[in-house]
């Protein structure tokens, strides 16, 4: 996509540019493969398995004693929703991490990142979803939510919606995150650095559960969580714009829609946990990020 960045110097060269694009955003779309196609396996391949679950293409990541396990995404993506399922660990998960995250490969103090952590527990005690979203290498942007199912019991979609004006955060289709481009005052914002997706099963007993006193029964292992339907969806250009994020700045496409807020707005009241822009610990009236008095 790279080239199509660069400022056409003629209509004719727009006018094919746009088909360009056209015609790579319809080859992207029938390919809209599965698992198996479209991530490739980084650590710990030899204790993960790709399966057929139904009709779906499932990948199983697990986790022992001596290694956890690491997929991504073999494309990178420039404004993308990312929807994928995910069954945790059963039973007794503390100590593991589950993942899924998107990651710029530049220079990591300029990196961008949006991230869901899966936090595992005791049986019977509830996993904590904690996020995170980095801009230009500035991250500490911790959310928390205590899920409103048991993420252990079934598949749930996970998705990561990234356009020019927005990041959400979705879970089954309901929105517990916005990020907002407030790049015209001064919070930085994920606009040119594409990113590839992660998965990975790990193990932090020293932090994730209770605080690091609960620690990752072993004799349990190996540990395992599933991926379903990895699904991509490339931003498609407004009609008459060349490519996603050259819409105009006052164009409503990518304003959020009354069932986002209220979806926001709910998560609010009954399921969010940790939230860093009302930590009063962390920051003061003077230290608080700057977004967080903006959203
Ligand atoms: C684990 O369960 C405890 C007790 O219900 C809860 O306080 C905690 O937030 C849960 N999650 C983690 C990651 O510790
Ligand atoms: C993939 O996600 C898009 C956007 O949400 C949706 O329209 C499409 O039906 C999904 N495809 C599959 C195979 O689930
Ligand atoms: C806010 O916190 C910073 C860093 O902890 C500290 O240096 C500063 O004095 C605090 N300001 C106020 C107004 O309390």
């Amino acid at each position: 996509m790279a080239p199509l960045l660069q400022s056409p110097a003629s209509s004719t060269k727009l006018c094919s540019l746009l088909l360009l694009t056209l015609a790579f955003l319809a080859a992207v779309d029938q390919s809209a493969a599965g698992i198996f196609d479209e991530i490739e396996l980084i650590w710990g391949a030899s204790r993960t398995y790709f399966f057929m679950d139904g009709d779906s293409e499932a990948l199983a990541l697990s986790l022992d004693k001596s290694q956890g396990s690491c997929f991504r995404s073999r494309e990178k993506y420039l404004y993308v929703q990312i929807d994928v399922e995910i069954k945790l660990i059963e039973g007794d998960s503390a100590g593991t991490v589950c993942t899924v995250y998107t990651i710029s490969e530049g220079p990591w103090e300029i990196h961008d990142e949006i991230d869901l952590e899966f936090l595992g527990n005791a049986t019977g005690q509830p996993y904590t979803l904690h996020t995170n979203i980095f801009a230009n290498g500035v991250g500490g942007r911790e959310q928390q939510f205590r899920l409103w199912f048991d993420p252990t019991a079934d598949y749930h979609t996970y998705s990561i919606v990234w356009n020019p004006n927005h990041i959400l955060i979705l879970v089954d289709g309901k929105a517990i995150r916005d990020f907002k481009n407030n790049e015209d005052k001064g919070v930085a914002f994920p606009t040119w650095q594409s990113m590839r997706t992660f998965g990975s099963l790990w193990s932090a007993e020293d932090w994730a559960t209770q605080g690091g006193r609960i620690k990752t029964d072993w004799k349990q292992a190996p540990f395992v969580s599933s991926y379903r339907n990895y699904n991509v969806t490339w931003c498609r250009p407004s009609p008459g714009v060349a490519w996603c994020g050259d819409e105009p700045r006052d164009s409503a496409r990518f304003d959020l829609d009354q069932k986002t807020l209220g979806d926001l707005q709910w998560v609010r009241d009954n399921s969010i946990i940790y939230d860093y822009c009302t930590d009063t610990v962390r920051f003061n009236a003077s230290t608080l990020p700057k977004e967080c008095t903006l959203q």
